[in-house]
């Protein structure tokens, strides 16, 4: 018995339409369609999306459209602006969207104006964040913060990570902002290594205020500055919280005064622009911090109300899934020419993998299809001289997005022509290739290899902002169009059981006698006698 979704004719005209697509060269296409290359773009608060190199024809878009009506996008969409409880293993609402609202606007949940209280959080970050940039919030002994230190992982991490490195042009030069996640000792012992306690602060970041590694890194934070601050005191002065949780941020010692809160209708991987935003406030401010939110806001109103044939992240989210679906690709390369956005792949891997790498519908029943690809990548042109080899002669199909920004923020003479130059040589290089010559086989490229261009005007807060909920936006709709839970993460829940059983065992030797396979047996044994 096949899903709903195989059953919808829409999809069954796609599967028969892949295979006529299969065997159509991107050359083919653009050699019978000389204006493809202006036709196949959408435009979007500034962010120009070409998606003419990949294998599909006005057919292939019309039916992965008839796919998205067929299977409701348009009434999920607006069911998630609604603030209705879309996530439902979680009984919850998804409303990042309402962090990014602007005054005046209404979302309602539970009865009550979600945008008042988001925008009274923002004002009270703001005025936060001018104290410790303007040095008049100061440490324990008097001191100026120099240091502030995001110690969270996950969405509790990786979007301040990922978006206080993309702004660091923006950024205030003279505070040393870092991020520690890993429990991984190191982490926070290379973060803090040459720091005085006295200029550090410390936001302790975690939706729940129970994750281990935050807890622990945090504790950590708390004896490292006792130890030189020697005053319980201090802590009020060095630590601030960002969580959903009052009652374990005050259990954990920190003033509920010095906490900034969220709600339960965001989710960690979404929630940078909530007060988990707060180190990138502090690094960029708050007026830059604004335009972030506008960016965001320009695509939420695009994605609410752009036809889905124009629709930005509808169309990247329509393509990859056909990729997926179709050509049996597992995963897609984000290739940002743009150093500043070194960490966007890690960002978008958790975005884009805890969101829709998930093996159950929403009422709980086995897709028989795929879910989420893989996303990796590296900036341009690094990757080129290391992976992109496979990219051009492998064997696997890999769909590649890549990002570029008309205006360098650091005009090094030549430099920018240079970076954009290869960025356009490699897609052109990907769809096209070069014929094989029959004495050296080695040095042929068959091309065929699908690419979005995403071209910017300039790395700034607002095009970050658009940016990133471009790739929100096309998350939700593959995971409206497989009818999953884009919005839990029950799949990290296991092995945080089990790494806390484990944890315990080491403890207690004794207790390790408990039930395991025989090869987590035999690590457990060899580690105990080899450990310090
Ligand atoms: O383990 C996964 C996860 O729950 C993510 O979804 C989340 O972003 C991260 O852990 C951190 O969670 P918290 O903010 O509650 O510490």
């Amino acid at each position: 018995m096949s899903s709903p979704l195989k059953k919808d004719p829409a999809w069954q005209a796609l599967a028969e339409h892949a295979r006529e697509m299969s065997g159509v060269h991107l050359a083919k296409l653009f050699a019978d369609d000389p204006a493809r290359g202006e036709r196949f773009v959408a435009e979007a608060d500034g962010i120009y999306l070409d998606y003419s190199k990949n294998r599909v024809s006005d057919e292939t878009l019309r039916l992965l459209l008839k796919l998205a009506e067929a299977r409701g996008l348009r009434s999920r969409i607006e069911a998630m602006f609604r603030g209705e409880r879309i996530n439902r293993s979680e009984d919850r609402p998804v409303l990042h969207v309402a962090l990014r609202a602007p005054a005046g606007e209404s979302i309602v949940v539970d009865g009550q104006d979600v945008v008042p209280e988001v925008h009274a959080m923002l004002e009270r970050m703001a005025v936060f964040s001018a104290e410790v940039r303007e040095g008049h919030w100061r440490g324990h002994t008097g001191k100026r913060i120099r240091n502030v230190i995001n110690i969270g992982i996950g969405g509790s991490d990786l979007g301040p990570a990922m978006a206080c490195q993309a702004l660091r042009h923006y950024g205030a030069r003279e505070m040393a902002l870092r991020f520690v996640s890993n429990v991984d000792g190191t982490d926070f012992v290379e973060a803090t290594r040459e720091l005085d306690p006295a200029e550090t602060l410390f936001i302790v970041c975690s939706k729940t205020f129970t994750t281990l590694e935050t807890l622990t890194n945090a504790r950590t934070a708390r004896a490292w500055s006792l130890a030189a601050l020697r005053d319980e005191k201090a802590v009020r002065r060095h630590f601030v919280a960002v969580s959903t949780n009052a009652a374990e941020v005050s259990k954990f010692g920190i003033d509920p005064a010095n906490m900034f809160g969220f709600w339960d209708w965001v989710g960690g991987r979404y929630s940078l622009c909530s007060a988990v935003g707060l180190s990138l406030m502090i690094s960029i401010g708050a007026e830059s911090f604004r335009a972030m939110l506008a960016g965001f806001h320009a695509i939420d109103r695009h994605f609410l109300g752009a036809p889905l044939e124009k629709n930005l992240p509808v169309l990247m989210g329509l393509i990859s899934l056909w990729y997926n679906e179709f050509f049996g690709a597992q995963c897609t390369a984000v290739l940002p020419y743009e150093q500043y956005l070194a960490r966007l792949p890690a960002y978008l891997q958790q975005l884009v993998m805890e969101s829709n790498g998930k093996q159950v519908t929403l009422d709980g029943a086995r897709v028989d299809y795929q879910t989420s690809p893989v996303v990796w990548g590296e900036p341009g042109t690094n990757g080129q001289h290391s992976f992109y080899q496979m990219l051009h002669q492998g064997t696997r199909l890999v769909p590649c997005d890549l990002i570029g920004f008309c205006k360098p923020l650091n005009p090094l003479d030549g430099h920018h022509d240079l970076l954009l130059a290869n960025l356009f040589a490699q897609a052109e290089a990907l769809a096209f290739g070069r014929p094989a010559d029959p004495k050296a086989p080695q040095r042929g490229f068959e091309g065929n290899r699908p690419s979005n261009t995403i071209l910017l005007d300039q790395l700034t807060p607002r095009t970050l902002g658009s940016l990133i909920a471009l790739y929100e936006h096309s998350v939700f709709t593959q995971g409206a169009i497989w009818d999953i839970d884009s919005f839990d993460q029950w799949g990290v829940e296991l092995g945080k059981v089990l790494a806390q059983r484990i944890a315990g065992e080491l403890q207690d030797p004794e207790a390790g006698a408990a039930q395991h396979d025989s090869s987590t047996a035999a690590l457990l044994r060899r580690y105990m006698r080899l450990r310090l």
